[in-house]
């Protein structure tokens, strides 16, 4: 499989908390135990992924009954693989910046430089009730994460280095080793809202946002690019969406609908409930979740809405249109991840890569 300079790439959610990644009753081949984790790291990077994220959740709660730290898990998944990167979900609060940035150093070295981190900035109030965290509001949530990822930065390449923030204050600290990674180790970030775009452009390296339409990844693929060339920075965009490819579109459409008719209805209105205070309690409206209906909900990060939904042809084409508006990476979830990791790779990738290499020499053609 030919590959393009600017080819889009992939990621998987990683099944490190129970339940999957839809809160429906619904049959799932998708375990959370170590092995079958193994087994799907092993999959996904034969089969063309180049990320795998894991999540954060201290309680449980929506179907995510049992939940594997993400740290421990991300450096065991590492452990089992040669080429994978993979992302562990971090949450200001309960990490402090001195802390994450030791281990990850520590986990660079022992992977060979292929950890990366996604700083989370909390949507789960009850969790943070529970574990005694204070929670701060919406947008100082996002004041403490940039904090974080730039204490982060600091500590990963400055000597003596020294801060004096709100959240947090060092004071000529030096950290050693540094990461093998340079100039540091990436840092990822998810959230929606006006102060999660306004972070990227100011500090992360990826953004990685909800599942939407081309039309609504596009404008927040331009917010956030254009303050971050302001800041004359470059920001990456990953996209999130709950793929179900098969043969024919009927069989997985089919699959849709059985997802969301076998839906937890209490588990998915708790988890609306709780969504509202992330999201939809940004002043603007703007964050995840701020729009989601029952149905979207189903699926914890608005995969469906994505639509990479049918069969591999047309999954492929909305993958370019995605990239298109300047997606470089989709952030993928599956029913059966192992199974479905693997047709993906067999069906659906070689296409993309093709329509890539297609477009690209249309492209060449028009310019010479
Ligand atoms: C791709 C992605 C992954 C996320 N992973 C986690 C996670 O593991 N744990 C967590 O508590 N929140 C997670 N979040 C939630 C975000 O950190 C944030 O709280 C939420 O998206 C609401 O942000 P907003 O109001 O800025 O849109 C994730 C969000 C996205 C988009």
């Amino acid at each position: 499989m030919t590959t393009t300079a600017s080819a889009i790439k992939f990621a998987y959610w990683v099944p490190n908390v129970s339940g999957g990644l839809v809160v429906s009753n619904i049959e799932q081949r998708t375990d959370w135990s170590y092995d079958y984790n193994v087994r799907l790291a092993q999959a996904a990077e034969r089969s063309g992924f180049e990320y795998a994220l894991t999540q954060i959740r201290f309680t449980a709660g929506y179907g995510a009954e049992n939940q594997h730290e993400s740290v421990s898990f991300s450096h065991a998944l590492l452990a089992k693989t040669e080429k994978l990167k993979v992302i562990a979900a971090i949450l200001p609060g309960p990490w402090k910046p001195v802390l994450a940035a030791k281990q990850l150093a520590t986990i660079d070295y022992l992977t060979q430089g292929r950890i990366a981190i996604n700083v989370v900035s909390g949507w789960f109030r009850g969790e943070f009730d529970a574990i005694g965290e204070p929670w701060p509001e919406h947008d100082q949530r996002y004041v403490r994460s940039e904090e974080f990822i730039r204490t982060l930065k600091g500590i990963w390449t400055t000597d003596n280095y020294s801060f004096d923030g709100k959240y947090y204050q060092f004071q000529n600290y030096t950290l050693k080793p540094k990461p093998l990674q340079k100039p540091y180790i990436e840092v990822f970030q998810g959230g929606s809202s006006r102060a999660a775009r306004d972070m990227a452009a100011r500090v992360s390296d990826w953004y990685f946002t909800n599942g939407n339409s081309v039309e609504e990844i596009k404008k927040q693929v331009d917010d956030v690019r254009s303050k971050a060339k302001l800041a004359n920075r470059q920001v990456k965009i990953g996209v999130n969406a709950f793929i179900i490819a098969r043969d024919t579109e009927e069989e997985a459409k089919a699959v849709l609908n059985d997802i969301i008719a076998q839906a937890n209805v209490e588990a998915v209105n708790a988890f609306g409930d709780a969504t509202r205070e992330a999201g939809a309690a940004a002043p603007e409206r703007e964050g995840n979740w701020a729009k989601s209906t029952f149905d979207d909900l189903v699926q914890y990060n608005d995969g469906f809405k994505t639509n990479l939904i049918g069969t591999p042809q047309q999954i492929a084409e909305r993958i370019v249109a995605l990239k298109n508006v300047g997606v470089d990476l989709v952030l993928s979830g599956f029913l059966h991840f192992i199974e479905e990791v693997e047709y993906f790779g067999e069906k659906v990738l070689p296409l993309v890569r093709q329509l890539e290499q297609q477009q690209e020499h249309h492209l060449a053609a028009k310019s010479a």
